[in-house]
């Protein structure tokens, strides 16, 4: 019955449009034109925006019988989905929900903790702990992995995030973001008490699904359950999000790069030559010329890239010759590499694929290089010459 009379306004929709078309090319008037195509009724507004649309729910549920994707994980995305609508909505107050600045904290890396890293972190155990989805949680913001407290049901997976990606973004009001990772929890063969770190220690290819959600202009979750990349934007009005790019292709060739050049003199020599190459452009071996985007939230740079092409770039350099790089591998490195790989790019830490790598802890780091095939490939090419 509702169809029917979605399809009955559809229909009545269109021919008013129609004829709002032609009055536009019998008027004269540029103020005719914009009143009669512009001025919809509230109601023509809203049923043209909804009626057609697929919600991030639709999609799930659609998933779930077209790909067999279960009950369970699909409540752990609606759940995330609902968590990063509560961040978008923190970070877009600012300065009036004083939550920008620092904590005076800082996490397990040695870095400051922005008062919206730790809320969002919470956001996110609050979303999470209680559904009964999830049999442990790690974050970039905890030392060690987060137990389901004894009170709540336990469920099959394990959720591993960012909470706020890209934090030296947030006091200057540029795009940040959330990035998480949904792994399996292994058979615990029914011991109980908690759960060790080693649960969470899988290499990316045991990833069920990955995603972020991106704070800027627009909200949007990207999200990947290991069949192609799917982008939702949230309608602030509505309160949900709806897919807007169906099917999210990295292109294969690219004359964007994004590193952060203040580092070049760290490099190790296959990165140098590499970027040494693109710097000299048409005149190069590589005979081209190359535009360069550092947005220093790799959220928003794997963004752009997921949208037009390009290669991110961090290598590791020798300031902390211990550590391979900045990134961390769990909670970065493996959901973008998922995501890029599922739309068509290559991720490697220059010398093999990243979802490959066994991690020995939570917190490692890793070397990365990802986005279009072309690019990538050479650079992990130079590593091996
Ligand atoms: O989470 C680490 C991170 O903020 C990434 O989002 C970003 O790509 C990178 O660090 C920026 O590093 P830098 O400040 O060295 O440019
Ligand atoms: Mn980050």
């Amino acid at each position: 019955m509702l169809s029917v009379t979605l399809s009955f306004f559809n229909k009545v929709l269109a021919q008013d449009l129609g004829n709002k078309c032609k009055a536009l090319q019998q008027s004269g008037s540029q103020s005719v034109k914009l009143s009669r195509i512009f001025f919809l009724t509230p109601l023509e507004r809203f049923m043209s925006r909804t009626s057609s649309r697929t919600s991030l729910s639709r999609f799930l549920i659609e998933q779930t019988r077209s790909h067999q994707t279960p009950a369970e994980l699909r409540f752990l995305i609606e759940v995330v989905a609902r968590a990063c609508k509560m961040i978008n909505h923190q970070v877009s107050k600012g300065a009036l929900g004083g939550v920008l600045g620092s904590m005076g904290t800082e996490n397990v890396q040695g870095e400051v903790q922005k008062k919206l890293d730790v809320l969002s972190n919470e956001i996110l155990l609050e979303a999470n702990e209680w559904g009964g989805h999830l049999a442990g949680m790690a974050s970039e913001e905890m030392d060690n992995a987060y137990q389901i407290p004894g009170k709540y049901p336990k469920g099959s997976y394990l959720l591993v995030f960012d909470p706020l990606d890209g934090s030296s973004n947030i006091d200057v009001n540029v795009s940040v973001g959330t990035i998480f990772s949904v792994l399996r929890c292994p058979d615990r063969n029914g011991e109980e008490g908690d759960l060790g770190e080693e649960a969470f220690l899988q290499p990316g290819t045991e990833q069920v699904a990955a995603g972020y959600a991106i704070y800027g202009p627009q909200t949007m979750l990207v999200l990947t359950l290991g069949n192609g990349v799917k982008g939702f934007t949230l309608d602030t009005e509505m309160g949900s999000f709806i897919l807007t790019n169906d099917d999210i292709r990295v292109p294969e060739t690219t004359a964007e790069f994004a590193i952060n050049m203040s580092n070049q003199r760290h490099w190790e020599a296959p990165v140098k030559r590499y970027v040494d190459e693109l710097l000299q452009g048409k005149e190069g071996p590589l005979e081209k010329d190359y535009n360069m985007r550092w947005v220093a939230a790799m959220v928003a740079d794997v963004h752009r890239i997921l949208t037009r092409g390009g290669i991110f770039m961090y290598p590791r350099d020798s300031r902390e010759p211990e550590k391979p790089g900045k990134l961390r591998l769990m909670y970065e490195a493996n959901p973008m590499s998922f995501i890029i790989e599922q739309a068509g790019g290559v991720s490697t830490n220059g010398y093999q694929r990243i979802m490959d790598i066994q991690p020995e802890s939570l917190h490692e780091r890793v070397a990365v290089f990802l986005g279009s095939k072309e690019e990538v490939e050479r650079v992990t090419g130079y590593h091996s010459e």
